[in-house]
Order: C-alpha cells, then structure tokens, then sequence
C-alpha cells in the first residue's frame, strides 16, 4: 500500500541583520532599478558575527518542535551549501541545540542549491518504509560574494525547517519527479575560499536549461500536464529568476503561462536574498501564507543546484492546512532584523572568514535562541542565548 508522505510543518529563520539594496546600489554607483526591478530584490539579511547555518537551522527547527514535540524523529537531514567544516555534519550540533534523543542519525546533504530536494526524498523514502518515522529537513544557507562583484546584490542568508510524515497537514509530494544532471562550472567553492566563484551568465543560462530538462523528465516519468498544475515555485537566487524561468517553461510546453501563478512566491525571498537551499522553500512559504484558498492545489516545485542538478516534483496542499501555517511569525522574524548601513555590513562581511587556528570568543550579537560562541581547541561551539 503506498503510503502518502509531505510536509506535516514548516518554520523559517533568517539572520539577524539586513541591508537595503537601495543603500547598496547609492554605494557602488547602481541605479538602484537594476537590484528592485532587474534582479527583483529589495534587501538582504546579513549574519551577526554569532550567526551561522546552525545557529539559523537550529532555530527554524526549534520552532517545528515547540509545536509537534521530538516523538517519532529518528532522522535530522541537514541540506546545506555553507557548511561550516569539511567531515562533521551541521546538523550535529544543530541535534545538540535542539535536545533531540540520541537515537536519531543526522547527515548534511550538499549539492549546492538543489540538496533540500534530495533531503525531502530521502525522508519521503525513509517514511514509506515505516510511517510512524517523522524526518526532521533543515535547509540551511549563507549566500555570501566577493564585495563589489556583480554577485553581491544577490548575497542572502536563511533557514527552512520541515517536519516530514505520512498524512502530513500542509502537503503531499507527488510519486512523479524529473531529474537532470549535468557537469557544468557555473558555481562553485572551492575549499579554500569563503566565498564562492561564479559565472553569472552560464549560470542562468545552465539553470534554464536545468528547468526544460526536468520538466520533459517529469512529464516521463507520470508527472500531471501543465494545465493540471494551479501554482509554481521556482528556486530563487534572485526572485526575477523566477519569471524568467516561468516563461522559459511557457515557451518550451508552448502555452501562454500566468506570470500571476508565480507572484505571491517571491514575498520572503525579494527581503532575504539567496538563501540557497532553503530559497526554493521559503517561496513555498511565502506561497502558502500569500494566495487566498490553496486547499488541494496543485503546485509545480522547480530545484536547481548549480554544478548542475535539476529537479522538477509536484506538490498537493492539504485542505485545512491554512491552521498549520506560520505566517505572523514569519513576518514579526524579517521586521526584527536591525538594519545596517554598507559600512557596517562590509565589516560583517570581511569578519565571517576565521582562522580555526585561533581561540575566539564571538561578541553577542543575535537576538535568536541560538548563538555561535567562537572557536575553541580548532573546534566550532554554540550556545543557547
Ligand atoms: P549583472 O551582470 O550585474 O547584471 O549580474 P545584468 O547586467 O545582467 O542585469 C541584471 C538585470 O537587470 C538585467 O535584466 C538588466 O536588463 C536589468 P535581464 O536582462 O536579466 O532581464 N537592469 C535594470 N532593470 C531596471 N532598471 C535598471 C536596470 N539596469 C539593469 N536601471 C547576475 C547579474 C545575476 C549574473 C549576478 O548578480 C550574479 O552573478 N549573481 C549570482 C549568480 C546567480 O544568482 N545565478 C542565478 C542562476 S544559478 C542559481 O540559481 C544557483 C545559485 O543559487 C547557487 C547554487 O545553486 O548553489 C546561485
């Protein structure tokens, strides 16, 4: 009998701070139309120099478990393109911050932007082998560019936590999923570098290709026809991506496609910035708590991890899931952030590398539950605040 699996809550983090983009762009030079209409972004938040992926994951999560309590999670799967060391998975210390029984594995997933999806597959498997399992997803991001590239308009940091169980409140992942790989060098980081390496230009050109090759895979594989899907979330390294990758997909299936059906979704991600694997999610979020009736909706899910994986999957919302959604909260985290000025936020910037060799003690700075406390014997500590 299949058994049918999704997202039972979701909760979302983000870091303490933001920077206005108009602040950026009278800085450098840009007219500030180019971040709100071409890139469609208006700010982004900036860690504290106590704030990391944990400290965010932990949080979000934190919040999913106040509601529905650690019972049954016996898998914390921690998806992450910023890890903050090489062997030792983030979400180590993030079961450690929570309290959660020691009888949980916990791995990190990475590949790039994309590996939330491959997390929220893993649990789904997990779950269709014994339903009582409930599979604790974190998506966990820093988005952070050289200053004064092209890149930096588009930095960003979150988190998005989700519970994942059978007869789940808010939605249902369909059976039907598209895949595509390709090993392509649009985006990277090296080992040695905090911040990544990118090519612009082949990167959107990579993921709009990434977007046709998975949906002609979904559509393979059973997945419903365009006119069967009631609403879109695409990944969102800067939310005009999304409309230019709805009307990639238009122009492939050859119908003329609502840029409406993708609006709403860009409500968290146009104030965050990139928040890479969580970004696709947070447009979830930002769906969920902005369209007016989505009960049995449909909605089309497009991940993309540059280096490249594509994934195209589908989505039902569960009627009634308007009593599990968190919206209020998540408006009170992103007007709690302090804003900073681009003096302050270089500073932030040129201080988040350090060096493991030496001791630190981080200065309190954050405002959330948890905090990075420094460095210690080589090895990273946090606290609760
Ligand atoms: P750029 O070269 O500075 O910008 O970099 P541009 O010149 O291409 O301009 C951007 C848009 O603004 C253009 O619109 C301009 O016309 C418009 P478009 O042609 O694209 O429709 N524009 C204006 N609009 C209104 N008023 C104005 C004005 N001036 C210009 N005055 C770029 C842009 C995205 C390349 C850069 O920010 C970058 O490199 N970002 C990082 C890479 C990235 O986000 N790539 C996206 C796809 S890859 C991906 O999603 C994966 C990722 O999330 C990571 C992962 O998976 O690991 C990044």
């Amino acid at each position: 009998m299949s058994v049918t699996v999704g997202i039972h809550d979701l909760a979302v983090a983000t870091a303490g701070h933001t920077l206005a983009l108009d602040a950026l762009a009278a800085y450098n030079g840009t007219d500030p139309g180019k971040y709100r209409v071409g890139l469609g972004q208006d700010q982004m938040s900036v860690p504290g120099p106590d704030e990391d992926i944990v400290t965010m994951g932990a949080a979000a999560a934190r919040a999913v478990l106040d509601r529905h309590g650690a019972d049954g999670i016996r898998t914390l799967l921690l998806a992450t393109e910023s890890g903050v060391d090489q062997s030792k998975a983030a979400g180590v210390p993030v079961h450690a911050l929570l309290g959660l029984p020691s009888t949980c594995r916990v791995v990190e997933f990475k590949q790039a932007c994309y590996s939330a999806t491959a997390a929220l597959q893993a649990a789904a498997g997990l779950i269709a082998r014994d339903r009582s399992e409930r599979v604790l997803v974190i998506a966990a991001d820093v988005a952070r560019y050289e200053l004064d590239s092209a890149a930096e308009a588009t930095q960003g940091a979150g988190a998005v936590a989700m519970l994942v169980t059978a007869d789940p409140a808010i939605a249902v992942l369909e059976h039907a999923t598209g895949i595509h790989t390709a090993d392509v060098d649009d985006f990277w980081r090296p080992n040695d570098s905090p911040t990544a390496v990118v090519d612009g230009k082949l990167s959107v050109e990579a993921y709009l290709d990434g977007i046709v090759r998975a949906w002609d895979d979904y559509r393979a594989h059973g997945g419903s026809p365009i006119d069967q899907i009631d609403r879109f979330c695409h990944h969102q390294p800067f939310t005009r991506m999304a409309v230019k990758a709805h009307r990639r997909l238009a122009e492939h299936v050859g119908v003329a496609l609502d840029e409406g059906l993708i609006d709403v979704t860009t409500g968290y991600n146009r104030r965050i910035g990139n928040s890479y694997t969580a970004s696709l999610y947070l447009a979830l979020a930002a769906l969920l708590d902005g369209a007016d009736d989505l009960d049995g909706a449909r909605v089309g899910m497009f991940s993309y991890g540059s280096g490249a994986v594509s994934e195209f999957f589908s989505l039902v919302v569960q009627p009634g899931y308007r009593s599990a959604l968190r919206g209020a909260e998540t408006e009170a985290l992103l007007a709690a952030r302090t804003p900073v000025d681009v003096a302050r936020y270089r500073e932030l910037h040129a201080g988040a590398a350090l060096d493991s060799r030496f001791d630190v003690d981080t200065p309190v700075d954050s405002r959330g539950p948890f905090r990075f406390a420094g460095i210690r014997g080589r090895a990273r500590r946090y606290a609760a605040n």
